[in-house]
């Protein structure tokens, strides 16, 4: 059961109202839905609603009457109406059980209270609705509930009445004056604490805002609410867009199969994305729950008053909005780190993802399961599309495109395609060529070859782009792709020079190249001397790129690049090369490569290291062993990690005197302190620890560890020791670290984690081991992905073990899962259907275990979609 964007057709019926009543019980719960429908496409005789077939229903009414049986008829996720009228009113009454939900998709209990999650189609699980996100209604909303046990009755918009019933029982009845998709709809009712601030909006709105959390967790909510206050400022100083209601809430939530979700004027949080405090979160955690409090607040205006006319066009909202987070997080704290960052999620994740079974474009034309396409290529490959608009038009030209797109579309549920003509026309541009982007699917090759005339001191340029087929699509065209770049002499600094052929416009951080075709040269004159080109600064297209600068260039880079990110970006390609020439001479038992001279650069570089100590420990730490997998095919699991850490080593003992120095000159100075300068210090001083201790002694992350006021240190140490092969202090620092910290589940979440991350041979026998821990449930995402993904998705080395082992661990679990929770099933199988990239010894294990769980007759669609297409694809 594919679906096709092709095949898109307007809703027949439009909701101009929709009452629903929810009376909340321990056994059950019963969902009342009245909705005033009008007919808006006279051919259709019936109405055809959405709703699980585990909705029970009990009644059903239309005007007033009882519709009879043989006008009904249930199929699938549908219910049909026959011989509707024009205009008319439907009541529904249905029973569902949220108590026994633990697919955590509608409306269902996590730790005593209810919540909802309804993006995608959660809504279906709820009652019969027309579950789109095109058919926009106003709610209004009556929660009915036993007073004591839940004190607290949200739902979206405004607080009209609340009464006490019989019974020990109460309700509140709530109101959205925006009209809203159904996947925006929340309800939650809880006994809950609340953090309560105000915000001021640019034109005098007082805005109620409100964080509800376990009373236990109140403290850990501040951080989220100065963020959240912060975000509501950023986005009316930079976008001109203002909060529209007098309330908003934020809600967490420890059940959750996402991150957060931004409905209506009530953003419902998992946990790890709101609660942040220095005993439980590293200073990476308060930068992520920063990031999402501002991404679910951005919402409000990309996404939810401007929604998606349908679910292919996810990323007009998501890709905007992880666009938005992004730009708002380098405003806070370092543009350069925070681009760095985002470039190794990108990579890491969405290049791999295009290099698989489910590579897709940003708009995808299909899907089976629309949960399994909340993907980093809809979330940041799409956040790149908008920057590149963004580089493209400028930052003003960028904006005037939003406000028309605001102006234009305010209401209304929209396309991709919307968005880029509202850029096209705000600034009289063309982009057809550009939005190739959004249908083409796969990461496009750029080989670039360079020419240096002595004589005519002419500098040339030659670009070629390809991208390799991907499912469905086997040809592709040239894109529009924006290269910033600079020139750089022989002291360092910028050359300028005049541009001869070429389609390129010069900015102030360089040239922005525009290569449209599959080949293309650029000329330059007026040099003194042969340059060294910095290509891609900023990472200014979401490209491969193969360049010819050599060694010694990429040398002179990481010195003197005055962009930021092209100069971490030399240093890791010098380590890449030092890892990937250690991999070849491991097969073919040649002496390992020499490495002295990166060495040496990166002595240089902790020589500099005062000036930017967060950079400096961004450019020092090496490429992940994934990402070196990533380059070659098949992935030579073993010789990757042996190459690894022979380049490890190698900088841990020609550095050693530096690591001890810097180590101890980057001690903590006083009490911990959440300031941009005190994370920079740790961050360093977290990277000299782990080279002072891989040069063999463990004592300093012991005494690191002990030392520790805070869970960043704490972290840092304890991951040191995860590897260690001392039996007796691992397992005596493990056991430390949870009695310390038994009674907060984010941190017992790292603790399960970093035994699954451990290098250790034994590191799968742990996590079969703990799989039985009292702490252990399946049945919580984020306890699951902490154990049984951060194995299989972050564990290359142990994971990939030649036995196949890890493969039929996973296997195992996922089908466990699914049964119960298909969503985050769907996610963990995805390490699996890698298989193409790795030798056929794994690969054939691979598969068998995919094939394993396919037999399987009772498999969500969600497992199904991943397995077929990564099996099918052989
Ligand atoms: N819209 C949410 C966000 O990105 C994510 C919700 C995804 N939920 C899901 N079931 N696929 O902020
Ligand atoms: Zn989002």
């Amino acid at each position: 059961p594919t679906i096709y964007l092709k095949d898109y057709q307007p809703p027949a019926f439009r909701i101009e109202r929709v009452d629903l009543d929810f009376d909340l019980q321990e056994e059950g719960t019963r969902v009342t839905c009245r909705m005033v429908l009008q007919k808006l496409a006279a051919d259709q005789d019936d109405l055809v609603l959405d709703g699980d077939a585990g909705l029970k229903l009990l009644s059903i009414t239309l005007d007033g009457q009882p519709v009879a049986a043989d006008r009904l008829h249930r199929q699938d996720e549908t219910l049909r109406i026959k011989a509707v009228p024009d205009h008319f009113t439907l009541e529904t009454v249905v029973e569902i059980e949220p108590q026994k939900n633990d697919r955590l998709e509608g409306l269902y209990r996590s730790g005593g209270q209810f919540c909802t999650q309804c993006e995608a189609e959660g809504f279906r699980n709820i009652t019969f609705f027309l579950d789109r996100p095109d058919v926009m209604s106003i709610y209004h909303v009556r929660i009915t509930a036993d007073k004591a046990l839940y004190p607290v009755l949200l739902s979206n918009g405004n607080l009209v009445e609340t009464g006490d019933l019989a019974n020990g029982r109460h309700f509140a009845l709530w109101h959205d004056p925006f009209q809203k998709p159904s996947y925006l709809f929340a309800l939650v009712a809880g006994d809950l604490d609340c953090l309560k601030d105000h915000f001021t909006t640019r034109s005098g709105r007082d805005v109620s805002l409100n964080i509800y959390a376990r009373a236990h967790d109140l403290p850990k909510c501040r951080h989220a609410m100065e963020s959240l206050k912060r975000a509501m400022r950023w986005d009316e100083e930079v976008y001109g867009l203002e909060y529209d209601l007098s309330i908003f809430n934020i809600v967490a939530v420890s059940d959750f199969n996402m991150g957060a979700m931004e409905n209506k004027s009530l953003n419902i949080f998992n946990t790890k994305y709101v609660l942040a405090d220095p005993e439980i979160s590293t200073d990476d955690d308060f930068d992520h729950v920063e990031g999402v409090i501002a991404h679910e607040y951005f919402h409000n205006w990309t996404g939810n008053r401007i929604t998606c006319r349908d679910w292919f066009q996810l990323s007009l909202k998501e890709g905007l909005t992880v666009f938005r987070d992004q730009e708002y997080s380098s405003d806070q704290g370092s543009r350069a780190i925070k681009r760095i960052q985002d470039v190794r999620i990108l990579r890491a994740h969405q290049f791999a993802e295009d290099d698989g079974p489910m590579a897709h474009p940003v708009r995808p034309e299909s899907y089976m399961e629309i949960n399994n396409f909340y993907t980093v290529t809809v979330y940041n490959k799409g956040a790149e599309l908008i920057r590149m608009m963004h580089r493209i038009l400028g930052a003003d030209g960028f904006h005037r495109g939003m406000d028309i797109y605001v102006q234009r579309h305010d209401g209304q549920a929209v396309t991709c395609d919307d968005f880029v003509a509202a850029m096209e026309d705000a600034n009289g541009a063309d982009l057809s060529h550009f939005a190739l982007w959004y249908s083409q699917a796969g990461t496009p090759h750029l080989d670039v070859r360079e020419d240096w005339d002595d004589k005519t001191k002419i500098y040339s340029l030659y670009f070629k782009q390809y991208i390799n087929p991907t499912p469905g699509q086997s040809t592709k065209a040239a894109l529009h792709i924006p290269i910033l770049m600079g020139l750089i002499g022989p002291n360092g600094g910028e050359m300028a020079a005049r541009l001869i052929e070429g389609d390129a416009d010069q900015t102030e951080k360089g040239w922005l190249l525009h290569v449209k075709e599959a080949e293309a040269v650029y000329r330059f004159t007026d040099l003194a001397a042969k340059p060294v080109p910095s290509l891609l600064r900023q990472f200014s297209a979401p490209v491969q790129l193969s360049s010819p600068v050599d060694d010694g260039q990429k040398h002179f880079l990481v010195r003197h690049d005055q962009d930021e990110f092209s100069r971490w970006e030399a240093c890791q390609d010098l380590m890449i090369d030092a890892i990937l020439k250690g991999v070849s001479a491991i097969s073919l038992q040649k002496p390992m490569p020499d490495v002295s001279e990166l060495i040496e650069s990166c002595a240089a570089l902790l020589k500099d290291a005062d000036r930017d100590p967060a950079f400096t420990a961004e450019i020092l730490t090496m490429p992940s062993e994934a990402y070196i997998g990533q380059k070659m095919t098949p992935v030579a699991v073993d010789a990757i990690h042996e190459a690894h850490q022979y380049l490890k080593k190698a900088l841990a003992d020609g550095l050693a005197s530096q690591w001890r120095d810097l180590y101890a000159r980057l001690a903590n100075k006083g009490p911990y302190e959440l300031t941009a300068e005190h994370k920079a210090r740790r961050a360093l001083r977290s990277v000299a620890l782990l080279y002072l201790c891989f040069g063999g002694d463990s004592d300093p992350a012991l005494k690191h560890y002990q030392t520790a006021d805070n869970m960043t240190d704490r972290l840092a140490a304890l991951r040191i020791l995860s590897h260690s092969d001392d039996d007796d202090l691992r397992e005596r620092i493990f056991a430390d670290f949870y009695n310390r910290l038994a009674h907060e589940p984010l941190a017992i979440d790292k603790w399960f984690a970093m035994q699954a991350l451990s290098l250790r041979p034994d590191c799968l026998d742990r996590v079969k081991s703990l799989l039985r821990h009292d702490a252990f449930s399946l049945r919580n995402p984020n306890r699951l992905r902490a154990l049984v993904g951060s194995f299989a998705a972050g564990n290359q080395l142990r994971f990939h073990d030649i036995s196949g082992e890890g493969y039929r661990f996973l296997g195992k679990i996922v089908g466990e899962v699914d049964r119960f929770n298909p969503q985050t099933a769907a996610r963990l199988i995805l390490p699996l259907s890698t298989h193409k990239r790795f030798d056929p010894e794994r690969s054939a294990m691979m598969t068998s275990v995919l094939r394993g769980l396919a037999a399987n007759k009772d498999l969500s669609r969600d497992v199904y979609e991943i397995l077929t297409k990564s099996i099918s694809e052989e």
